[in-house]
């Protein structure tokens, strides 16, 4: 069978990561890779601690090397491409390959605002191309099977949902380190933008965008940095069930736990461990009609067996090559990832603008509030500022 011959674009932190685990993939070869600064084209040093069997360590001289996304993109050399340059990018690079044919793995997120994602989407229905997100989290057995519960009718209607993912623990020497990351200008958001994606995708592929959200949102509260870097979120979804969504990067040891109460009891992750918290009957209608009136439940405790498999961004990338060759469905459509960037900008429009939003937001108004977070990010606190222009223009000549 014919191999799906990709393209790499950006060969920082996960672009590596990327690079190292295609001799393990099947059906698709590494046909070239571009990245703006040329020195990372001349040796890619792959960490030894990556944990997957074979990571490539030295460049193939058959691959083909570019400092231009663009000139990769018409060489004729590639079919498909990962996009892992920042978010800034994401857009215009994905944007760029659909108008040529050229199936797409984006990286989340997709975007920095919804209206940016939702353009890609427009982009994307015009093509005739393979679009995805790289959510790997979608691969966790664990989280597949909550997904799972939630929708074979295990754990019935949601009533309540409570996730406290606060184990992204950075220091402000991580903010210090400069560079594009954790400030308006370069990434466009803090927490919410680089850590949380993935639990905002996993959040909405569980439970749907919720109606409407209210949240408390701080700027800057534990570290000397101009985003948020702590977020308590309150949201009413689509059947009426409330749910919150607790965040930083401030707390160590952080937690994840996710708390989801059904119909049919409550299901807990924390510290890798699924246990399902039966009740006797539907809570609904214990709850109606106990003649108890302090009923004391003694639900049945239930460890619920995950599979311990490999899970993560090389299964996401073979899916995206076997989705390519036809044989199997998207595990992440691209097209969902507005949702994600969605629930994050409406928990920054609400938080900082201190009132309730419905989701999905005005496109207008969150344009407006990053335009105005990026302009005191200039006249405040110049230090913080990543001037995008000043940073292509260094690689010119
Ligand atoms: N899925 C995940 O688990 C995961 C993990 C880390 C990062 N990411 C995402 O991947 C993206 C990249 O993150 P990173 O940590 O690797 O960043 P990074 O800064 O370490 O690497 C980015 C690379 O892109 C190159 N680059 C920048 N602009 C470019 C351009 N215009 N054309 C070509 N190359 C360009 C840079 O030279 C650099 O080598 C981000 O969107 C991030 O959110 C995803």
């Amino acid at each position: 069978m014919k191999k799906v011959r990709c393209g790499l674009i950006g060969l920082g932190n996960i672009g590596i990561h990327h690079f190292s685990y295609f001799p393990e993939l099947e059906d698709a070869e590494l046909t070239a890779i571009c990245d703006i600064d040329p020195a990372k084209l001349k040796e890619l040093k792959v960490p030894k601690d990556f944990d997957h069997a074979t990571g490539a360590t030295r460049l193939d001289e058959k691959i083909a090397k570019y400092t231009d996304y663009r000139a990769m993109l018409d060489s004729g050399k590639v079919d498909a491409v990962i996009i892992a340059v920042p978010h800034y990018f994401h857009p215009e690079m994905a944007k760029e390959a659909f108008r040529r044919g050229i199936h797409v793995i984006c990286e989340k997120p997709v975007a920095i605002t919804g209206r940016e994602a939702r353009e890609m989407n427009a982009a994307h229905a015009n093509s005739n191309v393979v679009y995805a997100a790289m959510f790997q989290m979608r691969t966790d057995p664990t989280y597949i099977k909550i997904k799972e519960m939630l929708s074979d009718g295990t754990l019935g209607e949601v009533r309540r949902v409570s996730w406290i993912i606060t184990n992204w623990f950075r220091t402000q020497a991580y903010y210090d380190s400069g560079g594009w990351r954790g400030n308006w200008t370069g990434e466009g958001g803090g927490v919410l933008m680089n850590q949380c994606p993935h639990n905002l995708d996993l959040f909405q592929w569980f439970f749907g965008l919720p109606k409407r959200l209210n949240a408390l949102v701080y700027l800057g509260k534990w570290h000397d940095i101009t985003v948020e870097d702590d977020v308590s979120v309150l949201m009413e979804l689509a059947n009426g069930a409330t749910a919150s969504f607790i965040t930083t990067t401030a707390d160590t040891p952080g937690t994840n736990r996710l708390e989801i109460a059904a119909e049919n009891g409550k299901l807990v992750l924390e510290g890798g461990r699924l246990t399902f918290f039966k009740t006797e009957d539907s809570v609904q209608r214990i709850l109606e009609q106990s003649d108890k009136g302090f009923y004391s439940a003694s639900p049945e405790v239930i460890e619920i067996p995950v599979e311990a498999r490999a899970h993560g961004h090389r299964f996401v990338t073979q899916n995206v090559i076997n989705a390519i060759l036809g044989k199997e469905a998207l595990i992440a459509p691209g097209t969902e990832g507005p949702n994600s960037v969605e629930l994050a900008n409406a928990m920054l429009l609400s938080g900082i603008r201190g009132r309730t939003v419905e989701v999905p937001v005005c496109e207008d108004e969150f344009d407006e509030l990053l335009e105005e977070l990026r302009r005191d990010e200039r006249q405040n606190a110049p230090d913080k500022v990543f001037d995008w222009k000043a940073y292509l223009d260094s690689f010119k000549g």
